[in-house]
């Protein structure tokens, strides 16, 4: 077996010692006689995994009493029409569009109430992140809206909007879990799982409270907050796999990475690594306004579009995957989540050494 370093933006690499439980427990978890991907998910036995793994991201993220969690199915772009169904109360709503999800995400709502695009910066194709002190953000909105790293972009609000009596909502797809999160700063924190948390088929929603309960009577049950959290994301079969899953991951963040401090430091030295090499050269270029790079996903690009493509192929021969940037963008990008090692980032940079002494 060789397992190659996937710099895939999602679904990406998993924690090996996770991958590994997994495989012990596939065909009897515990003493059940069966796998978790064929047993009830109202046995006892799941009904544990689920408690569990909610009980582990409450403690984990440091969740406060007064946040619901709930799993749903249709991944974070099912959330973009969530949110606004459950919390456009004015029948308004701020959003930043920072990206793609964020353009997205605010073309979504605009079915359902007035978006204001309170700041957009397609101007600079997404290289940056507005001053959120700096804006005008409405009096009537219900919510203001960021995707707080921007997949495709590699940008990341490292300030977040804070208006009194207004909640934030983030999409938090390819942050979650990489650093401490003071949860309270949010009214609902929203993310696919397949990049830090497990493989995909599902999102998880942190929602406040106070913010339950307020969808009209036309939403679907299925796209209503407070049904599906009301059941403890059993109203109807949940994605029990995922659930597992992200269970196996949250307890090896905690028991063996030793929390999201330490998550912390290890991504911002893995993210050093790979950005003071880009700033070091010039053969390579990223064009990222400095203090707004992502520590989750690094954009660069070689001196032409024929390069860049030479780079990828030269970099899945030698073991390193899914390097091409988004179409969007072009050039290279490294998605270096949680589960990617040092080592990854340490041969990938010797890689590019390589690479642009003989093509520079
Ligand atoms: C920040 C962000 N939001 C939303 C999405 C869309 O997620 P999904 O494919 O789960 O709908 C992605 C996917 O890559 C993402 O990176």
């Amino acid at each position: 077996m060789a397992r190659v370093y996937n710099f895939s933006a999602g679904p990406s690499m998993l924690p090996e010692p996770v991958l590994r439980t997994a495989q012990a427990e596939l065909m009897e978890y515990g003493s059940s006689g069966q796998s978790v991907m064929e047993m009830s998910h109202r046995s006892k036995v799941f009904d544990a995994i689920a408690k569990d793994t909610e009980a582990r991201l409450r403690r984990v993220l440091n969740v406060p009493d007064n946040y619901r969690i709930g799993f749903f199915q249709g991944g974070a772009s099912t959330q973009f029409a969530m949110v606004p169904l459950n919390l456009m109360i004015t029948g308004a709503a701020d959003y930043l569009v920072t990206g793609n999800f964020s353009k997205r995400a605010a073309k979504e709502a605009a079915k359902f109430g007035r978006v204001n695009i309170v700041a957009n910066t397609a101007d600079c194709n997404y290289t940056a992140i507005p001053d959120v002190d700096a804006l005008e953000y409405s009096k009537d909105a219900s919510y203001i809206h960021i995707c707080e790293n921007n997949t495709i972009f590699g940008t990341r609000f490292t300030k977040l909007p804070q208006v009194e009596g207004i909640p934030l909502v983030a999409d938090m797809s390819s942050c979650i879990l990489s650093r401490p999160t003071d949860v309270s700063k949010y009214g609902l924190i929203y993310f696919g799982v397949q990049k830090n948390v497990a493989p995909a088929g599902m999102a998880i929603a942190i929602v406040r409270e106070d913010l339950l309960g307020k969808a009209g009577p036309a939403v679907p049950d299925m796209l209503n907050y407070k049904t599906i959290i009301d059941a403890d994301s059993m109203y109807n079969t949940p994605p029990c796999w995922c659930i597992y899953m992200t269970g196996l991951v949250l307890k090896w963040i905690e028991e063996e990475v030793g929390g999201l401090a330490a998550m912390e430091a290890r991504n911002n030295e893995k993210a050093a690594l790979l950005y003071d090499y880009l700033d070091s050269q010039d053969f390579y270029k990223n064009p990222v306004n400095k203090p707004d790079r992502s520590i989750m996903n690094v954009t660069f690009t070689s001196p032409d579009p024929e390069t860049d493509a030479l780079f990828c192929a030269e970099a899945a021969k030698a073991g390193f995957v899914n390097i091409k940037g988004h179409r969007l963008v072009g050039g290279m990008r490294a998605s270096i989540y949680n589960a990617m090692p040092r080592e990854g980032i340490v041969e990938l940079v010797a890689f590019m050494k390589q690479f642009a002494a003989q093509h520079g």
